[in-house]
């Protein structure tokens, strides 16, 4: 099983955003056996909750699950846990890095990382922007060609 987690600051906008978009075409493709997929949070400050009403909402209209989605903070047991963790920006992947002791083989990457010539080298925290329009369309791009490279490089 190839595990991915999505990273983000507060786990209730962007990276459940991620988390739900990914498993919605991993289950397209019919993936759900070799690829698992979770999101956590760099702080504690939403553990529990559901994710962030204009990420429920955006889900909604693309009538894609979030059930049973609970904030919960970054562990470092999930850089042992997890093939690939993927951040949403620059402060997220220096927050990682701090709390990462570098035992465990996990990539470390950010989300546009994956798309070519992207509009944002990072995804906007519409939790401060309120623009969850435009994260999605950054979010929906990067997922899909995190997906591609994954099933290129696991030759899956
Ligand atoms: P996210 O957005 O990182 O995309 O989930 C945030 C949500 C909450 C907070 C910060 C960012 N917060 O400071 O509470």
């Amino acid at each position: 099983m190839i595990k991915v987690l999505f990273i983000c600051l507060g786990n209730i906008c962007r990276s459940p955003m991620a988390e739900a978009i990914f498993r919605d075409l991993v289950e397209k493709d019919k993936l759900s056996d070799k690829l698992m997929v979770d999101s956590a949070g760099i702080g504690h400050w939403h553990s529990g909750e559901p994710p962030h009403a204009g990420t429920r909402t955006m889900l909604d209209k693309l009538d894609i699950s979030y059930k049973d989605m609970k904030a919960r903070q970054v562990h470092t047991n999930d850089w042992q846990d997890f093939d690939y963790i993927i951040a949403m920006d620059d402060q997220n992947i220096s927050d990682l890095r701090e709390i990462n002791d570098g035992t465990s083989g996990v990539k470390i990457a950010k989300l546009m990382d994956f798309v070519e010539d992207p509009d944002d080298v990072n995804v906007p925290d519409p939790y401060f922007t309120g623009n969850f329009d435009y994260t999605y369309e950054l979010v929906s791009k990067g997922c899909k060609e995190l997906l591609a490279y994954i099933k290129k490089v696991e030759n899956i």
